[in-house]
């Protein structure tokens, strides 16, 4: 394994960067002009697994590969947070067995991988409402957050039950019954309050958003917090999405010129 140093720290460690010199990619990404905050929409896994003639839910399990691989690559590199779009609120419509093969899999990850989340320094956050999972998630799920919260690495955010939508309503709700009982005044609010109530608080707003499978769309994925966040589309299904992808997203992204409204 690969120490890891603190994000806020040196990024990468000797090692890593004696172990990746031959990786041309890598050399490529200027360390000191990361995207602290990166999103990612995991999606094309029915279609990988349907182009195989393969269940859709064997496109979710290899899917699950990459989720461990690029968890890896981000901490690596030292980015503060990965935020990974992993059930929206609106897959519900999908066949149950779709559902339970997600929400199996979602488990399968945290035993897998807590040990290895914690030993990284990585802390788990949920960006969604857990209350409509099954007991079996919703116990691991919290298990991997109270195992996590006292870690100062990355944050990795699964957005799980999200949508964008449910998020800013929810602010609204938290924020009108914080008024309600004079803990803020309609004066006080503004926009760093708000994003104080948003699933995302504390964490900058995503710097890069990366979509694969062709699709260009949002799909109810962080509304508010995309505003001023350079958008990166792949034809490449999430199951082939491997850290070179990354790599190639975040190369691409230190080309473009941001001007956030200004000249
Ligand atoms: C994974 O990809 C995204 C999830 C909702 C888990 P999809 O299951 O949407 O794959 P496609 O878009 O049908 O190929
Ligand atoms: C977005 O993908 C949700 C996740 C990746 C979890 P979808 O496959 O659900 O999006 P649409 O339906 O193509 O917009
Ligand atoms: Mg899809």
């Amino acid at each position: 394994m690969i120490p890891l140093l603190d994000r806020r720290g040196l990024f990468l460690g000797d090692m890593f960067m004696e172990q990746n010199k031959g990786n041309s990619l890598l050399s490529q990404i200027d360390l000191e002009n990361l995207p602290r905050h990166i999103a990612i929409i995991m999606d094309g896994n029915g279609r990988w697994a349907s182009k195989r003639l393969l269940p859709r839910n064997f496109g979710h399990r290899e899917g699950m590969k990459r989720v461990v691989e690029i968890v890896e690559a981000a901490t690596q590199l030292g980015i503060d947070s990965l935020t990974l779009y992993a059930f929206s609120t609106e897959n519900w419509k999908r066949p149950e067995k779709e559902i339970d093969g997600l929400m199996n899999l979602l488990v399968i990850y945290i035993r897998n991988e807590l040990n290895r989340l914690i030993k990284n320094n990585v802390k788990l956050n949920i960006l969604g409402d857990i209350s409509p999972l099954p007991n079996i998630a919703k116990d691991e799920v919290k298990r991997a957050l109270e195992e996590t919260k006292d870690n100062t690495g990355m944050n990795l955010n699964i957005a799980l039950n999200y949508g964008g939508r449910h998020e800013i309503l929810n602010s609204i709700k938290l924020i009108l019954k914080d008024i309600e009982v004079g803990n803020i005044s309609i004066d006080d609010l503004d926009e760093e309050i708000f994003s104080q109530y948003l699933y995302t608080r504390d964490q900058a707003d995503p710097d890069l958003l990366i979509r694969p499978s062709g699709e260009l769309r949002i799909s109810n994925f962080l509304l508010y917090q995309i505003a001023y966040t350079e958008f990166w589309f792949s034809n490449v299904l999430w199951p082939d999405f491997t850290k070179e992808k990354l790599y190639e997203a975040i190369i691409d992204f230190q080309k473009r010129n941001r001007r956030f409204g200004g000249i």
